[in-house]
């Protein structure tokens, strides 16, 4: 498969060690490409309505080959962490853009990382869960899994054993 990662945190952080764990175990059967939202430039949808969700964006910044590289997957997998409840405005960024071409981002195999400060038993997560549940019922997604973490230094997930051997395995399964 071809899997594209959106990394949606902007530090070599959590979200990095579990993105680095799932593709330590997917690599060998997959064709990878994380994209780190931080690096690229996506103006805010400004709702003109001109891309008639299949044209593509007007703006000429990374908006349409990002999205294309969606388009182009047969797997995406959101990476975020948890801000104020929710996903990051990185991360958001690029899911608004897939307005874009939302009529050609259907049927995609999805899956959907989190990861805060706060305990999994936080509203946080399912909050963020049901988000994608939405969007993937709206575009008829095949939701594979959701997974939440609970980690807040930089390297609290890479020194957690356990939720490493579960993004690997998550990887290799997939
Ligand atoms: C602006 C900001 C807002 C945050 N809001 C929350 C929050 O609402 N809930 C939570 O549990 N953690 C929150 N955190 C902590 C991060 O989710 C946590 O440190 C996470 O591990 C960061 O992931 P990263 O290392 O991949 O960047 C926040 C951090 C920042 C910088």
């Amino acid at each position: 498969m071809k899997i594209v990662i959106v990394n949606g945190s902007p530090r070599k952080g959590n979200t990095y060690s579990a993105i680095n764990a799932f593709v330590e175990g997917a690599k060998d059967n997959n064709d990878i490409e994380i994209i780190d939202s931080y690096k690229i430039k996506i103006s805010p949808c400004v709702a003109c309505g001109t891309c008639e969700c299949y044209k593509g964006c007007v703006s000429k910044d990374d908006s349409n080959p990002t999205v294309d590289k969606l388009v182009n997957a047969d797997m995406i997998v959101f990476a975020t962490p948890v801000y104020w409840w929710g996903i990051t405005a990185q991360i958001k960024l690029v899911i608004d853009k897939c307005y874009c071409k939302g009529a050609l981002l259907k049927n995609k195999k999805v899956g959907v990382i989190a990861i805060g400060g706060s305990p999994t038993t936080n509203v946080q997560y399912e909050l963020i869960e049901k988000q994608f549940q939405c969007i993937g019922d709206y575009l008829d997604w095949d939701i594979k899994f959701h997974k939440s973490f609970f980690a807040n230094k930089k390297d609290d997930l890479l020194k957690n054993e356990g939720a490493m051997e579960e993004l690997k395995a998550l990887g290799k399964e997939i």
